[in-house]
């Protein structure tokens, strides 16, 4: 895959239990690059639906664990994103560039078979083109490229939950390289 892998790093997550986790901002603006694709927006947005973002208040104890060689290129920021479960037959985090970060590493907490798309925005014809998709699992750590649009397809009445380590500097292939040289 170009956008996205899945990586093989122990992370400590037990000091979740003692962190205080506080809402930040919500998130439910349409980009361009959903134009066109599948989704049913209009209930979505009927019903006020969106992305809570939240922080952690001891996130140093997790970023800490991550390659120093890493951490001495950037050291990033942490969000506990929150889908919250939606009564409707497709619902999808429509196609999006991320704000403030360009990479992130993913601890998915709770995950029920959820699939992230990537595309290639074309531009002479304005519209999202199919590029890669993947599926994580519960407990599973991704790393993504979250400078290039993409979709996640939830499931029905399933809310997601996942630990993001954002990297608002270092591209995908940067952080990748400090993995590989561990
Ligand atoms: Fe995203």
């Amino acid at each position: 895959m170009k956008h996205a892998c899945k990586l093989d790093y122990p992370v400590d997550m037990s000091f979740l239990t003692e962190a205080r986790i506080t809402p930040l901002r919500d998130y439910a603006r349409l980009q361009r690059y959903s134009k066109g694709l599948p989704g049913d927006y209009e209930k979505l947005f009927e019903i006020g639906w969106c992305a809570k973002n939240k922080t952690v208040s001891n996130e140093d104890l997790f970023i800490d664990q991550l390659p120093s060689e890493l951490l001495r290129r950037e050291r990033p920021y942490v969000l506990y994103l929150e889908l919250p479960a939606v009564d409707t037959a497709n619902p999808v985090l429509p196609a999006h560039r991320d704000y403030g970060k360009k990479t992130s590493i993913n601890i998915y907490l709770e995950a029920s078979g959820e699939v992230t798309t990537f595309y290639h925005w074309n531009r002479e014809k304005q519209q999202s083109e199919f590029e890669e998709e993947f599926c994580a699992a519960t407990n599973e750590i991704w790393m993504m490229d979250t400078d290039t649009p993409h979709s996640v397809t939830l499931k029905q009445n399933q809310a997601r939950r996942l630990f993001s380590f954002c990297f608002a500097k270092l591209r995908y292939n940067e952080v990748l390289e400090c993995f590989k040289t561990k």
